[in-house]
């Protein structure tokens, strides 16, 4: 029997709604993206296979929401959401519901063409948009775990998670490997970024830049003030964020 139809069977047998859920035991088992008493978002959710394995494992001091353009039959305990995530209607809505997440996943997969580089740009550019979510719903230190489909840019998107998780990983569970397309992206222990655009801040000058900028320190996190001498003490603006530094100018 192939892989995709036993696994089709040992979900209806176990009362799973699609067969991907074993894809999700498989990776929490070998990664332990989410942990009991946690708060999940699943994105791309229906019809709910996730959501109830995410259920299972948070328990019930956890909680889960899902999302999805299309509807979710509902699932005891676990809050569901029909909105696009691409749609800032749909991000206020999950902020309704939970300020802030702990572990966020997302099997989201976008309407495949069949063409084949076309796919590929689609599932690119959904997966992006789940990365800049992020910064406004994942805690510090937090969990993510995203499905792509591997292609010329994938590398470059695998570089970007890289940027914000201290460990990151690519690993096709063995529920997965028919579709050999696709991968799971895990990243772990978020990067969160202490400071906010347009914010001041109070910082100290600790050392100089190659260009000659002060350089100052907001929780580890490098941010340029041009014009500012070693030792000043001085409130700044921030005015660009950058995964690994911040600009910002004096007030
Ligand atoms: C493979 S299914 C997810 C299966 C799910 N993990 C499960 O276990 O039941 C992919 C889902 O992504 C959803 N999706 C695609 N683009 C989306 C978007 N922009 N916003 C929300 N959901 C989206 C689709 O509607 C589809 O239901």
């Amino acid at each position: 029997m192939k892989d995709k139809d036993k696994y089709w069977k040992k979900a209806k047998n176990e009362g799973y709604r699609a067969r991907s859920s074993y894809k999700l035991k498989q990776i929490n088992k070998r990664f332990e993206v989410i942990k009991k008493s946690e708060r999940v978002l699943d994105i791309g959710a229906a019809p709910g296979g996730w959501l109830q394995v995410s259920k299972e494992i948070v328990g019930d001091g956890g909680k889960v929401v899902g999302v999805d353009l299309k509807k979710i039959k509902p699932i005891k305990n676990v809050k569901t959401i029909k909105g696009d995530i691409t749609q800032k209607s749909t991000i206020d809505k999950i902020k309704q519901v939970e300020e802030e997440f702990d572990v966020i996943i997302s099997d989201a997969s976008p309407d495949l063409s069949g063409n084949w580089s076309v796919d590929h740009a689609k599932s690119i550019d959904l997966v992006r948009k789940t990365l800049d979510l992020l910064e406004e719903l994942l805690k510090p230190r937090g969990n993510y775990l995203v499905k792509v489909f591997q292609g010329e840019m994938y590398h470059s998107f695998y570089e970007e998670v890289k940027n914000k998780f201290n460990f990151v990983k690519a690993h096709s569970p063995d529920a997965s490997r028919e579709q050999s397309a696709e991968i799971y992206v895990i990243g772990k222990d978020y990067r969160k970024k202490p400071i906010e655009k347009g914010e001041t801040y109070q910082v100290e000058i600790v050392d100089k830049g190659k260009k000659g900028d002060g350089i100052a320190k907001i929780d580890d996190f490098v941010v340029f003030v041009p014009g500012a001498e070693k030792g000043e003490v001085l409130e700044v603006r921030i005015t660009d964020i950058k995964d690994n530094y911040a600009k910002s100018k004096k007030t």
